[in-house]
Formats: C-alpha cells, structure tokens, sequence
C-alpha cells in the first residue's frame, strides 16, 4: 500500500558546483493532492533542487522517493515517462510551426507512445488513442482560454499564450506531479488568473499535485497549501502561507525585513 505515503519524499538532498553548496541537506515531502510552494531568494539553490529531483542533476547525496519506488539517479526522461513527475523551464518551449492543438496532441504522444509506434506506423488502436489525446487537448485548451486560437501557429502567440500552451502540454501525458519553475515570470496580470486557474483546475479535476517556485507571494498565498522555504541552500522552515509570511526568518531572509 502506497497510498499513505507522501507522493514524492526527498531526503537529505545536496549538491555542490565547486564550493558553492547550491542545496544543502534538504528534505521535503509532497503529499497526493497538494499545491506546496518553493520560496526563497535569489540564488538560494531552488532550480538547483529541481533539477536534481527530476534527474536534470546529479545529487551528491540524498534519495528521491515517488509514489513509494526510489528514482534516485533516473534521467529526465524515464522520470517523465515512468514516473510521471514533469517539470517547467523558465524557458518556453513550443513547437513554434504547429498549431496549438498539434502541440498537445504530440505532447501527448510523446509520452504515450512508444518508440515501435515509429517503425509500424499507427495502428487501428493507435488511431484510437490520436482521437482520445485530440479530446483531451480540446478540453485543455478550453481551460487554458485559448480556443479561438487553437488553430493558429504556436509562433505567432505572445509569451503569455505560449506559456499556457507550453502548461497544457504537460498536462496531456496525465502526470501525478508537475514541479513548476516560476510559471509567473514575465506574464501580465491577465495571464497570471489564467495560469492560476488552470493550475487549480489541474489540481482539483485531474488529480494532479504541484510544487511551484514562485517570486509573487500573492499568488503563493493564493494556490499554495504549504510553503517550504530554501535560504543559501537549506530548508529555513516549512508552513502554512499565512504563517509564513509572517515568520520573522523568513521576513528577514526573503521579504525585506
Ligand atoms: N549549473 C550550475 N553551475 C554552477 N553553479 C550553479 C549551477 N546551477 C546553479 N548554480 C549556483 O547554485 C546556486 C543556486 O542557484 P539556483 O539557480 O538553484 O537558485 P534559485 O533559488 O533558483 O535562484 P533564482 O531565484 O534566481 O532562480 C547559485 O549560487 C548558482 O550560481
Ligand atoms: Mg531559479
């Protein structure tokens, strides 16, 4: 029985680049069903944490534990395809020539299909799932408010659009957990409701949990069922949001006093 287990379980994670200890002996937990936050200052090792829970790094020390199996070590993809943890970039990535609703049903392909599908075509059954995952998307891109443009280039769409576009994608695969890298960054208010919208939509309707870093604390406030915060690479402390945003530590550390 896994079911009373937290959904992922890092422990005692680090890691170094030359002396700098960009994460130092962290271990958090995140429960089935929870959005927590990721908060801290600038360059207090949060990527770096991602990065090493999802496989992009290589932790000196510490375990990853998902839905009860150790992935400790596991690449990105295998993280991705048989663990069903994914992450954001701050960067986004679309298939810029494709329409919005090409790049996720093949986002969702991606992960579905394995690789024989490309040496024996696309079978009856294979048909079958294409008209699933275009379901799936439509539903998708309805929630992410792009429909009246789910026809046109992913290129032509501004930032804000294709970082939706890029948030549906990782939804088609049907992940247990998504680790959210500054979703909000560079996005106008419009788009951040959008964005927050369909993270809880995620959440609430498809059963997926979130670890999100986040700089606007109003939106951490917002989504955010629990808040770990990272100071120069350690855990500081962990709680509710309203708690810390009160939490003198982390005023002094992160707010401004
Ligand atoms: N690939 C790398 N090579 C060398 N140093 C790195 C690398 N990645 C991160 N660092 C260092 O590790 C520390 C933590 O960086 P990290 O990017 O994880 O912080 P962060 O909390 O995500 O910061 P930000 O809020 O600015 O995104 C920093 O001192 C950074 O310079
Ligand atoms: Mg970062």
């Amino acid at each position: 029985m896994t079911s009373h287990l937290p959904l992922l379980e890092i422990k005692n994670l680090s890691k170094s680049y030359g002396a700098v200890k960009a994460v130092n002996d962290v271990s958090i937990h995140i429960d089935r069903g929870e959005i927590a936050g990721l908060i801290g200052p600038n360059g207090s090792g949060k990527s770096t944490f991602f990065d090493c829970s999802t496989g992009l790094a290589k932790p000196d020390t510490g375990t990853v534990v998902l839905d009860g199996q150790d992935i400790t070590g596991w690449s990105l993809n295998r993280i991705a395809r048989e663990g069903r943890m994914l992450r954001s970039f701050q960067k986004t990535v679309t298939f810029r020539s494709l329409d919005v609703e090409e790049n996720l049903v093949i986002a969702g392909q991606m992960f579905t299909f394995p690789s024989i599908t490309s040496t024996f075509g696309l079978g009856k059954m294979s048909r079958q799932r294409v008209g699933g995952l275009r379901e799936r998307a439509r539903d998708l891109i309805k929630m992410a408010g792009l429909w009246d443009v789910r026809h046109q280039p992913a290129g032509n769409l501004s930032g804000g659009q294709q970082k939706l576009i890029q948030f549906a994608s990782m939804l088609m695969p049907e992940p247990k957990l998504i680790l959210l890298d500054e979703p909000m960054a560079g996005i106008n208010p419009k788009i951040i409701e959008r964005v927050v919208d369909t993270i809880r939509y995620a959440n609430k309707s498809l059963g997926v949990s979130f670890l999100v870093i986040e700089h606007n604390i109003d939106v951490v406030t917002s989504i955010c069922q629990r808040v770990i915060v990272l100071d120069q690479g350690a855990k500081l402390v962990e709680g509710l949001p309203g708690d810390i945003i009160q939490d003198q530590r982390v005023r002094e550390a992160y707010l401004g006093g």
